[in-house]
């Protein structure tokens, strides 16, 4: 197998650490097939899983993490937390679950109580080496700006809705000051407004002899955001991280770049 080096492209997180551009998000996968699934997507090439407490499949990634040959430094895993009074409780019990010493990245997943408290838990944890990088989720407007006025350690990337119709264009730019990198969660909008039939991009896709998929993830890390697609099928797995090889040219990234629309497609955190 070709080293991952060869195919994926990786950042370089504020904090030093890498995190491939690529991964491969496991939200709505059954518990009881999480760990399958997972070495499945690892045997495609991903090696940044996304996951969450909320998803309640840690365990399962947890046992590919232990079955699978690939070393634990070349994984990227990244969970997410929900602020509470017991966090800490909660990090020790995702470690067990994952089966690791350490995670990658812990990002609080969406607003909700005291979450600067949450953050300083969290810092204390990348002093104490259980986790390596650390970030936020769906933090917009005050909810962002408190924690990165107040924290120590700033956030390495804050994930949000991010595809074509809904851009984010202002936080690629305030982010980029910040030095916080902008992961996309649904880079496709999970298909929602027929995005994979979409015309222009289908024209665009044709143009380069590639998919609608492709061209979509292609254009999100051509501006370095992070992507985390999820397919169930092994072929569209792979198809994913093939999107390397080709650049778009200047009038096609514009002709993506006028298809945003500035709305949510599922208005969850607003
Ligand atoms: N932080 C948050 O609050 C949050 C919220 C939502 C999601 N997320 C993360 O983002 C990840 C991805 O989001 P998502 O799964 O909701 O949506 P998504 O990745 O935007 O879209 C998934 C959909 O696209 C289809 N698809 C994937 N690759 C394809 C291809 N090459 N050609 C055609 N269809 C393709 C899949 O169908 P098939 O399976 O049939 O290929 C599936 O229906 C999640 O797993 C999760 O880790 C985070």
């Amino acid at each position: 197998m070709k080293g991952v080096r060869e195919f994926m492209k990786f950042v370089t997180l504020n904090n030093g650490v890498e995190m491939p551009i690529v991964g491969y998000g496991v939200y709505r996968v059954a518990p009881e097939e999480t760990k399958d699934h997972v070495l499945e997507v690892l045997d495609a090439g991903y090696r940044l899983i996304d996951t969450a407490q909320q998803y309640r499949n840690e365990a399962g990634v947890g046992e590919a993490i232990a079955e699978t040959d690939i070393p634990r430094g070349e994984l990227f895993i990244t969970t997410k937390v929900m602020s509470n009074e017991r966090v800490a409780e909660s990090l020790e019990a995702s470690l067990e679950r994952l089966q690791t010493d350490y995670i990658d990245l812990v990002l609080i997943h969406w607003v909700m109580g005291d979450d600067l408290a949450t953050y300083r838990v969290l810092e204390d944890y990348v002093r104490a080496g259980k986790i390596r990088a650390i970030g936020l989720s769906n933090f917009y407007g005050d909810a962002f700006d408190e924690i990165v006025s107040n924290c120590e350690i700033m956030p390495a990337v804050n994930q949000q809705e991010t595809h074509v119709f809904y851009q984010n264009k202002d936080l690629q730019e305030q982010y980029k000051e910040l030095g916080i990198y902008l992961e996309a969660w649904a880079p496709f909008g999970a298909g929602r407004e027929n995005m994979f039939e979409n015309p222009i991009l289908a024209g665009i896709a044709e143009k380069y002899d590639r998919s609608v998929a492709q061209v979509i993830l292609n254009f999100l890390i051509s501006k370095d955001i992070i992507v985390i697609p999820k397919s169930s099928n092994p072929d569209r797995m792979r198809e994913n991280l093939d999107v390397f090889d080709f650049e778009l040219e200047a009038e096609d990234v514009q002709t993506i770049e006028a298809m945003d629309r500035g709305e949510s497609l599922f208005d969850w955190f607003s």
